[in-house]
């Protein structure tokens, strides 16, 4: 019980709208063998986090609130999540569960339990809208993405965009090396992929498929509706040199890449 612990997240402020990110090797207790999200609950519902592995977890309130108890056999405690920038790092071992969830709320957990198979990642364009693992339970909804279990890279890092303000943009930059799943888990929003040469445009609109784009694309995400969130995958940390945030250089590395 002395882990159980709330972890204060980066909260980067922008009038873009604000970000916050967990990765392995920072702010995170444990690599991440998992991620899994949970919303659409049911009035009254309690979810046990027995669906999700039993090793370490942080648990987010990426939207809403609930409450979490936490028990190890002799003592109980009880936490109130309702912040996305607060999560509760729940070591392995205890049992928890959540309740009282608001009617917007969804839970995002992350896990060191991983997955054990591997499926291949093949498309030539660099984006497609994959469906994830998705189970209507009684209580609610899950989607998950286990490393190695069909997910196309080991995710090592969590980051969301939320209460992005009416007609704002983000992420025009492109990576040289991420690969990233983009999901809407919350309302909707528009990203365009752009490989040098061709243009596309995607609506993300439901919690339970995600883009996935690859290193090389020049990014643009837009139109959010109201307290969408858009939660991303990545298959790195966090890493400036990554990024290339000038559209004629961006020109320039793919011209360099296809010779
Ligand atoms: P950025 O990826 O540049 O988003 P956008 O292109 O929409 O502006 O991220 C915004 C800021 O947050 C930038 O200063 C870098 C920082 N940041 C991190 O520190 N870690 C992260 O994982 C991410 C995604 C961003």
């Amino acid at each position: 019980m002395e882990q159980l612990r709330f972890i204060e997240l980066p909260k980067m402020l922008d009038e873009r709208g604000n970000l916050s990110v967990v990765e392995n090797g920072a702010n995170l207790p444990f690599e991440i063998g998992g991620s899994a999200w949970l919303y659409d609950f049911r009035d009254g519902e309690k979810w046990q986090n027995k669906h999700l592995g039993g090793k370490d977890e942080l648990v987010i309130a990426l939207s809403g609130g609930f409450e979490v108890k936490v028990e190890d056999g002799e003592c109980c405690k009880s936490f109130n999540l309702n912040r996305p920038y607060r999560a509760l790092y729940v070591p392995k071992g205890l049992q928890w569960q959540m309740s009282n969830f608001t009617t917007n709320a969804v839970a995002f957990v992350l896990s060191a339990e991983k997955g054990d198979g591997r499926s291949a990642c093949d498309d030539d364009f660099g984006g497609k809208i994959v469906p994830l693992n998705n189970a209507p339970c009684l209580q609610g909804r899950i989607t998950f993405v286990k490393n190695g279990d069909g997910a196309p890279f080991d995710v090592k890092r969590a980051y969301y965009l939320y209460d992005v303000p009416a007609g704002e943009s983000r992420g025009a930059h492109a990576h040289k090396a991420l690969k990233q799943l983009v999901v809407a888990v919350v309302g909707s929003f528009n990203i365009t992929l752009d490989d040098g040469a061709e243009k596309r445009t995607y609506t993300l609109n439901r919690p339970g498929e995600a883009l996935e784009v690859g290193p090389g694309m020049w990014r643009t995400l837009d139109g959010f509706s109201s307290g969408a969130i858009c939660l991303v995958l990545a298959s790195e940390v966090y890493t400036a040199a990554d990024y290339i945030r000038d559209y004629d250089e961006f020109l320039e590395y793919k011209k360099q890449q296809n010779k």
